[in-house]
């Protein structure tokens, strides 16, 4: 097996991922009028009350079907056609917002490895270059295409209905430093919270950060004690300890596959974000 490193694509290549040549990559914002018709055109109902984007282990979306609704999961590791970066994909998400009920939620954890603080020496990305990065980077520029092509999606859906919107990512993560995801911000007026996926049950800490216009976003921020912080590691402890980075001689921290697996939310996390939507549902 190739030894992952954060200095080559490996580490990333099950994070980062398109099916289609670069020169094919469908640049939504060039075609704004033709989605805006598309998403206000015949086929719009109220199926879905959720949309796990970027949800390829389907925690988000059981939640909500566990309490009775229905939930659309999508995911390019979970389905070749759920593709964002393709025409068919990014149209395939356009259809599933078109059955997204009136105030449903689209939950959203982009991939996050070149946007994060440890890969910085691969991304690159700063003021100076505006936080778009090394684009000279094939999986950089993958990185920005898939968040560019999210947020039209979502900017565009906010112009036809009213949805509620929570992305999700690592604390050193960039991400919503770059003009396109503060745009959307503005647009649909995020706002950001601060908490730890260890306080909901997670085997790492994890310092994520929530930014969304969910009313209730603000009862997912939690804070990290040193008694907690004990209590993740006596859980780290129990369950092996899986581990997930590496240091070597010269302090470079490298994360391996177990790192890559702590994407997926915990049970406790998913409840949490349904019982804040649900408060929310009732109460519009
Ligand atoms: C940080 S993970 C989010 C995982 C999520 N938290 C979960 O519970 O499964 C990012 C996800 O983005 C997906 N992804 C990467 N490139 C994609 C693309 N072009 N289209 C759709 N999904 C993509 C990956 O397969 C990965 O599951």
């Amino acid at each position: 097996m190739p030894k992952r490193t954060l200095e080559g694509d490996a580490v990333v290549q099950d994070d980062v991922q398109s099916g289609c040549d670069e020169g094919n990559w469908f640049q939504a914002e060039k075609h704004r009028s033709e989605i805006r018709s598309f998403l206000r055109g015949p086929g719009n109902s109220e199926r879905f009350a959720m949309i796990d984007l970027f949800g390829a282990s389907g925690q988000m979306s059981k939640r909500w079907r566990k309490a009775g609704w229905d939930a659309f999961a999508y995911d390019i590791k979970t389905s070749k056609a759920h593709d964002v970066t393709s025409a068919d994909g990014f149209w395939a998400l356009c259809s599933a917002g078109k059955r997204l009920m009136t105030n449903g939620l689209i939950f959203g954890g982009p991939p996050c490895s070149l946007y994060v603080w440890i890969s910085k020496s691969v991304h690159k990305r700063s003021e100076d270059n505006a936080f778009v990065g090394d684009t000279g980077l094939y999986k950089v520029r993958m990185s920005n295409r898939i968040v560019a092509n999210m947020c039209v999606f979502l900017q565009e859906l906010s112009e036809c209905k009213d949805f509620y919107t929570v992305i999700e990512q690592p604390s050193s993560s960039a991400m919503f430093k770059m003009k396109v995801t503060s745009s959307l911000a503005k647009q649909l007026e995020m706002e950001r919270v601060w908490t730890w996926m260890g306080l909901f049950g997670h085997e790492l800490p994890k310092a994520t950060i929530l930014t969304g216009n969910l009313p209730s976003l603000p009862t997912l921020r939690r804070v990290l004690t040193n008694a907690s912080r004990k209590q993740i590691k006596n859980r780290q402890k129990k369950t092996g300890g899986a581990k997930f980075y590496t240091r070597d001689a010269d302090g470079k921290v490298t994360g391996n596959k177990s790192l890559q697996n702590t994407a997926a939310y915990t049970a406790e996390f998913c409840t949490a974000v349904y019982k804040a939507w649900a408060k929310d549902l009732k109460a519009n």
